[in-house]
């Protein structure tokens, strides 16, 4: 089948959190599948067209979103995997920074600027030599390539017939605007209503593709039912209750290929379950890089995050005084919320023998963490379907998390043995809950048989995407069998 991603992050070329990853993992599994597969994706400030070998279009895209006429560059490449791409670069407008600009707020504008991206990848398949089969959109970001498809492109050849699915990667973000946007977008009034787009007096651009999407999906199979309920629907549980037979929890995968500590180019040794030997020269290199104290005695746990209110660490604040008077060691490696950032610093200060803090994104730490770390910290308040605690547990970095979402699904509670169990998984958001698990953590870790056990247990898990393609691959076929029946 001819299949279109729109996804505003694509790794290696823009990337804030596990989108990125998403986005260029699973085509690159839809692909081994026998799929043909496009991402379309935003060209920001920082792609570098000629170091990706990215060809540009003579002709730009004229492209309008509601009464604006924009004039868009078209960049086209394939991904290492084969995967073809296209980036849409509008000067001014898109070749800023992916979301808003580094510790600010997002960008005032965001809602044309993804509405730019939606029509742009519409816009460029019509031209396209295959109609397309299946239009997958991600996040509300890319909401309105369903909405628009639906609404202006049903007599299209090339793309008139395309079927649509919608993955909801995080509900926490929804793209609130004021109702002015609606003229903006070129948003039919007739959708402005509670069933529609309307959302308290204001335009809901994730309402845009929870409507107007034929399938839904999200990100693990837990969260597919907590966002059902009001604890976790964010407002639109209601919904989502209507659209459930529409709607499938599908667990994230990883990419091996990407992130192995047997092959992995970032880390000074490299190994695996079978001979984890080299994980103690990566927990030295680590310690030493932060300029920590090389001790192997000393349990590190480590922390490769986006520092937001949904991860939690607030509540390992309020525990951290008393876990850091223990001989643990702290790193972090994270950006975001100033105000957790200075939690750490302030930790820093105050245990400097103990914890090292590095803000800013970098991707290469990143790896080095998961393989330096003994204990992986995530004690999420909701996780839709987080892949850290994969990447950790395949380096050998247990993971001590709260059990929800997609950690629940990916995390198995080990006894005090060891004997059984991938991590250590807490209840309920309370600090006591998680100074429990992080205490059983610390102790097994100095039971060293037992811990090495479950080190392994979690290094030998197959989180690889080929079983999660498989079922994004059947939603697509049961979207096209339906074309056949009629
Ligand atoms: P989320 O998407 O909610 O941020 P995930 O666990 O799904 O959480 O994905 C996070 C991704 O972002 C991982 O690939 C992680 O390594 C990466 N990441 C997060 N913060 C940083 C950072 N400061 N530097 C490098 N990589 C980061
Ligand atoms: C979101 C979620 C995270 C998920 C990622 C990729 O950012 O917060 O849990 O892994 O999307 O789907």
């Amino acid at each position: 089948m001819e299949i279109v991603f729109v996804s505003a992050e694509v790794a290696p070329f823009s990337k804030v959190g596990g989108l990125a990853d998403v986005a260029s993992a699973l085509p690159k599994a839809l692909r081994m599948l026998g799929h043909r597969v496009l991402v379309c994706s935003p060209l920001y400030r920082g792609i570098r067209p000629e170091e990706h070998s990215l060809a540009r279009r003579l002709s730009r895209l004229e492209v309008r979103v509601g009464q604006r006429t924009f004039a868009v560059e078209v960049h086209e490449g394939k991904l290492a995997s084969g995967v073809e791409v296209a980036f849409f670069g509008v000067p001014g407008l898109l070749d800023r920074a992916v979301y808003g600009e580094p510790g600010g707020e997002p960008y005032p504008d965001n809602h044309v600027r993804f509405a730019v991206l939606c029509r742009a990848a519409l816009e460029l398949c019509r031209g396209r030599e295959r109609p397309v089969d299946v239009f997958h959109a991600h996040e509300w970001t890319t909401a309105l390539v369903p909405l628009y498809l639906r609404n202006e492109y049903s007599g299209d050849r090339r793309v008139g017939g395309a079927h649509t699915v919608f993955t909801i990667h995080n509900l926490a973000y929804q793209g609130i605007y004021p109702k002015e946007a609606m003229l903006e977008l070129g948003i039919p009034w007739e959708l402005w209503t509670p069933d529609g787009v309307e959302f308290y007096e204001k335009l809901n651009l994730l309402k845009a593709g929870i409507v107007s999407s034929e399938r839904l999906t999200t990100v693990s199979p837990t969260y597919a039912r907590q966002i059902l309920t009001t604890e976790h629907g964010h407002g639109l549980d209601g919904l989502l209750r209507l659209r459930r037979d529409a709607l499938a929890g599908i667990l994230n995968g990883i990419d091996y290929s990407v992130w192995n500590p047997a092959t992995d180019p970032a880390l000074p040794a490299r190994y695996d379950a079978e001979d984890p030997g080299g994980k103690l020269r990566c927990k030295a290199e680590l310690q030493r890089v932060l300029a920590l104290p090389v001790r192997p005695e000393a349990p590190v746990m480590g922390v490769v995050s986006r520092l937001v209110h949904q991860k939690g660490f607030d509540l390992f604040g309020e525990i951290a005084t008393r876990v850091l008077r223990q001989d643990v060691q702290l790193v972090v490696l994270g950006e975001g919320d100033p105000a957790l950032r200075a939690m750490f610093e302030d930790l820093r200060k105050r245990f400097p023998e103990r914890v090292a803090v590095r803000s800013g994104y970098d991707d290469r730490l990143a790896h080095l963490i998961m393989a330096g770390s003994d204990l992986y910290l995530m004690p999420s308040r909701f996780e839709p379907s987080g892949l850290t605690q994969m990447y950790a547990m395949r380096y050998g970095a247990v993971p001590i998390v709260r059990r929800t979402g997609g950690l629940a699904d990916t995390v198995v509670d080990c006894d005090a043995s060891g004997t059984s169990g991938t991590g250590f998984a807490f209840e309920t958001f309370e600090p006591a809950a998680l100074y429990g698990a992080i205490g059983r953590a610390v102790a097994l870790f100095h039971d060293r048989a037992a811990f090495i056990q479950v080190m392994r247990r979690a290094m030998r898990l197959d989180h690889s995407w080929d079983r999660s393609a498989r079922m994004y691959d059947q939603i697509y076929r049961e979207l096209a069998a339906a074309d056949d029946d009629r």
